[in-house]
């Protein structure tokens, strides 16, 4: 193992403690390759940030790198849905894997290219059972080898960057030397170059993984340490992030930030990302032109058969903190599930939250 000097220092030192009204008009330049990077970007999230979520989350945003839910190599290879599918306004794009075979990995690279994905991003940070009984997830930290493999592999496969996004530890499993020796044998033997780091351990046993993102403390200095350690590397922030100014504050130390559950309840955060973060000051549509663009799309969705509320449920917290956003809640939930509601309701739902 060649771990950076500074890191045994550590070591051996015993110091191991590791506007509302300023959002899209009209969305016209997409896929953005100079976004790609991670400096910012929102997490993935199982049924969540799933296609309809991610066109919705984009109006507030042309620079935010989106991840797709999480895919298995055994869904994607041999299942039945369009897992790939997504529209171009939706880059820059990232796929996220599950899985813990080579060779299915490299396929599924192969596929996301094929696809026009950004970049392909591998799971080793899940800790539910289902995921820790198919051997994938955050239960591979403890598999350092398969994971360099697999991601040597995906890299021969495909061109397109190959990140893992992983935890800083595992139960007992999390000291910052273990953390260490897992970022050297994947970026070395794996080559990966971009980890982004949910910012706190993963129990397997005992913890559900909604548990699993709020008891094990927050350590954002073990991620700083690692960016100071491996500065070669391109280190990425998770976990507990709510504000573009802490965001901000992130990003003095290490090289990009992402966030989950702030942006998907209140995506009215990233209408700020492009201007604050990325130096792009051209308008973006606000609250109410976001409906604008969501129209045609739910009509469009619609007319291939996409059930109304699977669109309309992402759109819930479009105006968090807004007064009457409680009846714009209620409304939209309430009516996007009658049958024969259209796209129109979001535009009833507007006038009920105004009135
Ligand atoms: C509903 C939900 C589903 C998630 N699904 C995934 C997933 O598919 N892949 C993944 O790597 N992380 C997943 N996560 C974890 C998030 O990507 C993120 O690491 C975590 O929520 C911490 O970031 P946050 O505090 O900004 O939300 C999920 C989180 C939530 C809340």
């Amino acid at each position: 193992m060649r771990l950076p000097e500074q890191v045994y220092k550590i070591l051996v030192m015993g110091q191991n403690r590791f506007n509302k009204n300023i959002m899209p008009s009209t969305i016209t330049s997409v896929g953005l390759v100079s976004s790609a990077t991670g400096r910012f970007s929102v997490a993935p999230m199982i049924n969540k940030t799933d296609r309809h979520c991610r066109f919705f989350m984009r109006q507030f945003s042309r620079h935010a790198l989106l991840y797709t839910e999480m895919v298995t190599t055994n869904a994607l290879l041999h299942g039945k849905g369009n897992y790939l599918a997504y529209s171009d306004a939706e880059h820059p794009l990232a796929l996220q894997l599950a899985g813990n075979e080579r060779n299915a990995l490299a396929r599924c690279a192969r596929m996301a290219q094929a696809h026009g994905y950004d970049e392909v991003n591998l799971n080793v940070g899940c800790p539910s059972n289902k995921v820790k009984h198919g051997r994938f997830g955050a239960c591979l930290m403890a598999d350092k080898d398969r994971i360099a493999s697999c991601i040597a592999a995906m890299r021969e496969a495909a061109s397109l960057p190959i990140t893992v996004k992983t935890r800083i530890g595992i139960d007992e499993q999390d000291s910052y030397l273990f953390l260490c020796d897992f970022i050297d044998s994947v970026s070395t033997s794996g080559g990966c170059k971009t980890f982004i780091i949910h910012a706190r351990k993963a129990w397997l046993n005992g913890l559900n993984p909604k548990k699993n993102r709020e008891i094990p403390p927050l350590d954002y200095e073990r991620v700083y340490q690692l960016k100071r350690d491996f500065s070669s590397l391109n280190i990425i922030i998770n976990g507990g992030i709510t504000t573009l100014n802490s965001a901000k504050v992130h990003l003095q130390q290490i090289d990009g930030v992402m966030i989950g559950r702030e942006a998907y309840y209140n995506p009215g955060i990233l209408s700020l990302v492009d201007s604050e973060l990325f130096d792009d000051t051209d308008p973006l549509p606000n609250r109410e032109a976001v409906i604008d663009v969501m129209l045609p799309y739910i009509e469009q969705e619609l007319s291939h058969g996409t059930i109304l509320g699977d669109i309309t449920r992402h759109m819930l917290g479009l105006f968090h903190g807004v007064p009457g956003a409680r009846r714009w809640r209620r409304y939209l939930s309430e009516s996007a599930q009658r049958p024969g509601t259209g796209a129109d309701v979001l535009i009833k739902a507007l006038s009920c939250m105004q009135n």
